[in-house]
């Protein structure tokens, strides 16, 4: 029996007359970070869209600015559980898994499951309603790379059955579940893996380096980086990687393998401590604690693939990204701790009180 709750069909919003031409999208995990951002812009691109969540670690308050939009709908449903057949949708995105590792390590084995039997129930959608679907994969599928950058033809360096592996390994099973689906069914698939990516929206309190170190230092608290901070990452915004997101989608020929979105610009962990210090003109300083088990060294993308199939390549530095978060941030905690560009001031607070 399906368990599916509507918990918004708006009525008094603004409905486009009816003509989806872009057709219906289903956002698996569209009240998180990435998915709230993702249900905007289809939406902006003329497609009706539903959200899917089971508000883990999404907010409604992620999708407040479309929650009117009449082309909108968002149903309470945990994708492990059987989706209702007469779902009828052209699109499927599935972004459903929580992200940080204090998210999905509190519950490991429902992490995996979501990662698995959720992509199974929304595979089997896809194939009922010959639908295209995208899976948010992730580059935690290459663990502890020995190889650098990452290009999509490595298999990676990942430990089976450490306390990340419920995220790193059910990410693969759901990379291995698509392309089965796809050359048994003929269904068409997209699988993006996405590496580390930041805006506004991310969770003050979710263990994700960015939000963090933002955060501690506007609070003025020490900033906590993990062993020596010479691990490096690479930082993409979230309006780029949506970009990606909706190019992938889009390709008049679907890549036969997974694609990497991410920002190519590697920085170290010290040196993003550093620019976020200097940027939020923090007095905070940085603290070093013991380093998490199975934590990755190094990450940096290489993007050739999605640059060349795709023209998709990130425009924004994270010198320019970094005032985003940061207001959004400071309007969450009270703001008047950081006075940003004017522009950026106005949109972010926005986002942080709607
Ligand atoms: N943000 C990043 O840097 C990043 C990097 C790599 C991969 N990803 C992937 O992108 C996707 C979105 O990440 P995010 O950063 O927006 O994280 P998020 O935690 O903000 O969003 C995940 C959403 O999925 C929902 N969800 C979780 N389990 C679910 C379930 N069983 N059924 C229904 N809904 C469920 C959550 O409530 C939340 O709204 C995830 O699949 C994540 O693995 C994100």
């Amino acid at each position: 029996m399906s368990r599916v709750k509507v918990l918004k069909l708006d009525t008094g919003g603004r409905r486009r007359g009816g003509n989806y031409d872009r057709g219906r999208a289903l956002v698996a995990g569209g009240a998180g970070f990435l998915g709230s951002h993702l249900c905007e812009r289809l939406l902006s691109d003329g497609h009706e869209v539903i959200a899917l969540d089971n508000f883990h670690t999404g907010k409604g308050y992620n999708l407040a600015g479309i929650a009117r939009d009449g082309s909108f709908t968002c149903i309470r449903h945990d994708i492990i559980d059987a989706l209702p057949t007469d779902l009828a949708v052209d699109e499927i995105y599935n972004l459903a898994c929580p992200a940080s590792p204090p998210h999905y390590q509190a519950d490991p084995i429902h992490t995996f499951k979501t990662s698995v039997l959720g992509s199974i129930n929304l595979l089997e959608l896809a194939r009922r309603h010959n639908a295209k679907i995208f899976q948010a994969s992730t580059s935690e599928v290459y663990g502890d790379p020995l190889v650098h950058p990452q290009p999509e033809g490595y298999f990676g360096n990942v430990n089976t059955h450490g306390p990340r592996s419920c995220y790193d390994e059910g990410k693969r099973s759901a990379e291995t579940l698509f392309f089965d689906y796809s050359r048994t069914y003929g269904i068409d698939v997209r699988v993006a893996r996405i590496f580390n990516t930041y805006g506004p929206r991310m969770q003050p309190d979710d263990g994700r380096v960015v939000s963090n170190f933002i955060v501690q230092a506007l609070r003025g608290d020490d900033i906590t980086v993990y062993g020596s901070g010479s691990q490096t990452r690479s930082f993409c915004f979230v309006d780029d990687l949506i970009e990606g997101f909706v190019r992938l989608m889009n390709a008049a020929v679907p890549p036969q393998h997974p694609v990497n979105l991410g920002n190519p610009v590697e920085f170290t962990i010290m040196e993003l401590a550093e620019s976020v210090i200097d940027y939020t003109n923090s007095r905070s300083r940085i603290v070093h604690r013991p380093l998490p088990v199975d934590d990755p060294r190094q990450r940096k993308p290489d993007i050739s693939f999605a640059r060349q199939h795709l023209g998709w390549e990130p425009k924004v530095a994270l010198s320019e990204g970094l005032a985003h978060p940061t207001s959004y941030f400071d309007a969450l905690l009270g703001g008047r701790r950081f006075v940003a560009p004017r522009a950026v001031q106005a949109s972010s607070a926005r986002e942080a009180t709607a």
